[in-house]
């Protein structure tokens, strides 16, 4: 908590998110099938916790967390399929090429938007959407709606759920990639 206080401008909190919030934010991974996850934003590390619970042997869950005391923190999170990376979410596509990711599953973001530079916001749903296999999804959780255009312009579906039980209450949005482009009409007949 001390951190979060410490942090509050990029935190956007001062308190760990709650198991209610955990759960409604986890609930739309299918973790029969999940096997390249990524987190933004680890914080005190609960949301990584449950999710290690919850994934398959043979996943793998890259996280990212801009506080290096909250890195730190979470190293006694000895786990063979967790990577836990000081850096910024802004970077994404670099950290998942350095760890071989090829097509994420999940992004589960922490991330407080709403008090974030907007060019960074927009280059980090962007990239989440792209990095993201067609059946993806990128979970987020937001103390507002303030955000809802910024995923709307970036996603095919965005789904909001809401949940009392956390301080503050929050919402929860799941968000589908967009489909690949098909390819352009000229290309297909030339390869013809
Ligand atoms: C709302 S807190 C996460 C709280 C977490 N769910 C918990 O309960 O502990 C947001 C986290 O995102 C991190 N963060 C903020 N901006 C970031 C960025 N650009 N890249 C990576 N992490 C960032 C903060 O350091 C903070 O740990």
């Amino acid at each position: 908590m001390i951190e979060h206080i410490k942090h509050i401008k990029t935190s956007g909190t001062i308190v760990r998110s709650s198991p209610f919030l955990i759960s409604r934010l986890l609930r739309a991974i299918d973790f029969r099938r999940a096997r390249t996850v990524v987190q933004l934003g680890v914080g005190t590390g609960c949301i990584t916790r449950a999710l290690l619970k919850k994934l398959h042997p043979d996943a793998r869950l890259l996280g990212l967390e801009l506080n290096q005391v909250f890195v730190e923190e979470n190293r006694d999170l000895q786990d063979p399929r967790l990577h836990l990376v000081q850096g910024c979410a802004s970077a994404l596509p670099r950290f998942a090429r350095e760890h071989g990711l090829g097509e994420v599953d999940y992004i589960v973001s922490s991330l407080p938007l709403a008090i974030m530079n907007k060019a960074i916001v927009e280059r980090i749903l962007r990239d989440a959407g792209r990095l993201l296999a067609p059946h993806g999804m990128f979970l987020q959780y937001q103390y507002s709606l303030s955000q809802r255009r910024a995923l709307e312009r970036r996603f095919r579906e965005v789904k909001v759920g809401f949940t009392l039980a956390n301080i503050p209450p929050a919402f929860v949005y799941e968000c589908t990639p967009e489909l690949p482009a098909a390819p352009a009409a000229g290309r297909r007949a030339a390869a013809r």
